[in-house]
């Protein structure tokens, strides 16, 4: 890997940094050997109502496994991110808000959050919701969207956040799940110009399942109906609360919040992240790893219905007293130039997106990104997928006049915080690389049998001990959460990801080894996408896997089995892309449909997705041993086919 050139620290940074390559070293070394001295001491972060003297109690094996941190600590996420900053910033701004039109804009200091958020507390607690009780956020990215989130923080209710890009089905699968009671929705989003039917996509969820009481902000001046008796107003029951709600102490270990995410089997899971460790984990990532400053403007580019959007624009930026911008349009909404534009305008220091965003903007050239100054800039980071060095080098000479350090941080919704990381102050970059891990997290690279491999190598990628952030189970099922992340390497938690390691210990992310594939930064499960389109009559059979794909990173390639008596046809093609679209949402629509006479199978009729993979990557030569197939013949109808799929 010699070709891949390296970006040293740059000494003034390392000089001021919160942590440099020796403070490091010895952060690893003390969170390895003196775990419950180091983040006792961490924990002081917080502002604690009990401060814990229990700090660790890990197993990750079967016969005592447990994840307890901060056990006998009492706490409230809300206080921790608006009450405590009062006295030193109650007329600084908390969030910035800027709307899809350039001419929408709002500052919210963290005196008014107070204010919004007691306030909505109030409603939620007259509206009968109470401490454990799910309320279920379905909100567009505007400053309402994480006051609900901490109104329920407040009051100890636990919230689960749905992207708004996913469909009435999704909505209610996930109401049912968690047996959420209470809904918050707004009558409709803005992206790109385009109206986001929030409002009608909850009534059409609430056909299937019912909550007691949906709260609807009118964000839009579109008429939205109300249906009688279950429907509040936003802004008439906020103005009617008192501004005065003392946040519900709250154990460490209660939960927090619950978000659902894909995994390579069933329905996406909750994923269930509880009260201390949380967010102290996000607080004291979003510090080291951004090398946050007071009085920075930090703008992390991700919804907050992902875990990214949770942890870096709302609970980290918060906990830490930021100023966080939130962001309601699309890249390339009225221009190519929107991010940097947004970026002067807000005067943004520390900026974090996808590598799916750079790399759609990287095709539009330099001219639309050099039309800004970006003179506040600091900081670049990235998260979701792999980026490519290519994109890589674009942000850091474009973007970042070939100044600005790049972290690439590899973490997971499971994960609760950045784990693998630069630290700006600390850490030589390497285009690609996530590079090394932060203290307290211990990585194993093993093989398929669960070998350790040492040094210079590639394998799955595991984490051998906790760490304050880590999920503590599915929520409502702690066999599947044991089952799915500490049964195939026993002892450890399993990512899903590849991994390899280069000569000077640094990580590379190669991407998910499961079922599990990574469109746009976002996560798909394959076993979800063919449920949706197995529902359609006239689909016998789906199998679908990912491919490479320019600007997505992975692209979706379903390949179609159709009932005898079913010729394909566009209208059919159309008609399944719709079903997935209307099942789980337009961001899980194949982009590709290939028309399957049949599919590799095993003699034990298992589905040969090796083989399919590389047939949608077109690696055609590559496609190994097919011996095993009960029917080989299938395979060469496909590679024959495939031109025609689109
Ligand atoms: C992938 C998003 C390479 C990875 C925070 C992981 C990455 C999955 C990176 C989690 C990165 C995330 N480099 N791959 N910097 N960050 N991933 O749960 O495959 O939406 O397992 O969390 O995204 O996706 P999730």
């Amino acid at each position: 890997m010699s070709e891949i050139e390296i970006y040293p620290v740059p000494k003034d940074l390392a000089a001021k940094a919160h942590m440099d390559a020796a403070g490091y070293e010895a952060a690893r070394k003390a969170a390895r050997e003196t775990p419950d001295a180091y983040w006792s001491n961490a924990a002081k972060r917080l502002d604690w109502m009990t401060f814990p003297t229990k700090i660790k109690d890990v197993s990750f094996n079967k016969a005592d496994f447990r994840i307890k941190w901060f056990e006998d600590g009492v706490l409230n996420v809300s206080a921790n991110c608006i009450d405590r900053h009062l006295p030193a910033r109650k007329d600084e701004v908390a969030i910035i808000w800027e709307g899809d039109e350039p001419t929408d804009s709002e500052h919210v200091t963290y005196g008014q959050l107070h204010d919004r958020v007691s306030r909505l507390s109030n409603v939620l607690k007259s509206s009968g919701v109470k401490k454990g009780d799910r309320v279920t956020i379905y909100m567009p990215m505007i400053p309402e969207a994480a006051y609900a989130m901490l109104a329920c923080a407040r009051i100890g209710a636990v919230h689960s956040v749905i992207f708004g890009g996913f469909s009435p089905d999704s909505i209610a699968g996930r109401i049912e799940d968690c047996q959420s009671t209470f809904v918050i929705t707004a009558n409709e989003g803005c992206r790109g110009g385009k109206r986001v039917p929030l409002k009608a996509n909850v009534d059409k969820a609430l056909e299937k399942v019912s909550v007691e009481k949906v709260l609807v902000l009118r964000h839009t001046d579109t008429a939205t109906p109300m249906a009688e008796g279950r429907d509040i107003d936003w802004q008439t029951a906020v103005d009617a609360a008192s501004p005065d709600c003392p946040p519900e102490p709250m154990g460490a270990e209660d939960p927090l919040f619950i978000l659902y995410t894909s995994g390579s089997t069933g329905k996406p899971k909750g994923v269930l992240h509880t009260t201390g460790g949380y967010l102290l984990w996000a607080s004291w990532t979003h510090e080291h790893v951004f090398d946050y400053r007071a009085g920075e403007v930090f703008w992390c580019t991700a919804d907050v219905g992902w875990v990214t959007g949770h942890s870096y624009a709302v609970y980290g930026p918060l906990a830490n007293a930021a100023t966080t911008l939130f962001f309601e349009g699309i890249p390339n909404y009225p221009t190519v130039s929107r991010f940097w534009d947004v970026v002067d305008k807000h005067k943004v220091n520390i900026f974090y997106t996808a590598p799916t965003a750079i790399r759609a903007l990287m095709k539009d050239g330099d001219d639309p990104v050099k039309s800004s100054s970006r003179a506040s800039l600091r900081l670049l980071g990235t998260v979701g997928e792999p980026i490519n060095p290519e994109a890589w080098r674009w942000y850091h000479e474009v973007v970042g006049n070939g100044k600005l350090p790049i972290v690439d941080t590899w973490w997971q919704t499971e994960t609760g915080g950045i784990l693998i990381s630069p630290l700006p102050g600390a850490t030589d970059l390497k285009p690609g690389s996530a590079t090394k891990p932060l203290p307290g997290i211990e990585l194993e690279i093993v093989d398929a049998d669960g070998q350790v491999l040492e040094g210079v190598t590639e394998g799955n990628l595991c984490i051998t001990d906790s760490w304050p952030g880590q999920m503590r189970t599915v929520y409502g099922d702690d066999a599947r959460f044991f089952e799915t992340y500490f049964s195939t390497y026993k002892g450890k938690y399993f990512t899903g990801d590849g991994c390899r390691r280069d000569e000077d210990g640094y990580y590379w992310i190669t991407g998910r080894v499961d079922d599990v594939i990574n469109v746009s930064g976002h996560r798909m499960g394959t076993a979800e996408v063919e449920s949706a389109l197995v529902l359609h009559h006239d689909v016998a059979e789906a199998a679908v896997v990912g491919f490479p794909h320019d600007i997505k990173g992975q692209g979706i390639y379903a390949y179609v089995t159709l009932n005898a008596d079913v010729m394909p046809s566009e209208e059919l093609r159309r008609a399944l892309i719709a079903q997935v679209r209307n099942e789980i949402g337009p961001i899980a629509a194949p982009d590709v449909i290939q028309w399957a006479p049949a599919l590799p199978k095993t003699r034990s009729g298992k589905i040969m997705r090796r083989i399919l993979r590389k047939i949608a990557e077109n690696e055609i030569g590559a496609l190994g041993d097919t011996s095993t197939l009960a029917d080989p013949s299938v395979v060469d109808d496909l590679v024959k086919n495939r031109a025609a799929a689109k």
